[in-house]
């Protein structure tokens, strides 16, 4: 399963990339909003940190307008990904982008017939908002499940993308499920990491090697 971090924050991106375990990054205009950066530039200095897919959304919702700043973003670097709202227009620009070999991710997908439709539109990635959709009592897993099945019954090429992730098991559950990519915000890419037995065993073969009296190096 890759993992993408979703945020617009430097300092995050960074210390994630430091690890090794992330493979790309996505971005939302709420997210630019929060970070109070310029989108263009930030885009740019967030390619220039992760050389994996990095997705910036249109911010248009008609079709002409959402070509003119695709091209825009796509010129930005090699690795933007164009991020376009599940709607009609939003669906064709995926089209004509995906025709000429430009990645896209198509988000707020909320539905099984909406991610049929993207994959169909040639998609790069399908983005179905799993927390926003538990947020209204509507079970966001069994959507990843459905789009699942769903691409592998037609080998659709298009990645799971599982968006609005609120905690471990949201991964966890999607990657069973065999979701190709979840984005996350660091701090729950993070909280993979821990475990309570992990912290008490460590601290007990810490204090018993000092007893050996030995040193590795
Ligand atoms: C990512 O591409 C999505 O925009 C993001 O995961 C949405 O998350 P939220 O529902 O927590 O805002």
């Amino acid at each position: 399963m890759k993992f993408f971090a979703d945020t617009a924050d430097l300092d995050a991106i960074r210390d994630l990339e430091s690890t090794g375990l992330i493979d790309g990054v996505t971005t939302n205009p709420s997210i630019i909003a929060k970070s109070g950066a310029n989108f263009l530039e930030r885009i740019a200095e967030i390619c220039k940190i992760c050389d994996g897919p990095v997705s910036a959304e249109v911010s248009a919702t008609d079709y002409a307008t959402m070509v003119k700043e695709a091209d825009k973003l796509a010129q930005i670097a090699k690795n933007v990904t164009i991020k376009l709202p599940l709607t009609e227009d939003g669906l064709k620009v995926c089209k004509g982008l995906s025709q000429n070999g430009t990645m896209t991710n198509v988000t707020l997908c909320f539905s099984a017939g909406q991610a049929l439709l993207a994959a169909k539109a040639g998609a790069t990635f399908i983005s179905p908002f799993i927390g926003r959709l538990d947020d209204v009592s509507h079970d966001g897993l069994s959507l990843i499940e459905d789009i699942v099945a769903i691409y592998d019954n037609y080998d659709f090429k298009t990645q799971v993308l599982v968006s609005s992730v609120r905690h471990p098991m949201h991964i966890i559950e999607s990657a069973k499920i065999g979701a190709d990519v979840a984005t996350c915000p660091p701090a729950i890419i993070k909280k993979l990491y821990d475990h309570p037995l992990t912290d008490k065993s460590l601290a007990i073969f810490v204090e018993d090697w000092k007893k050996t009296g030995q040193s590795i190096l």
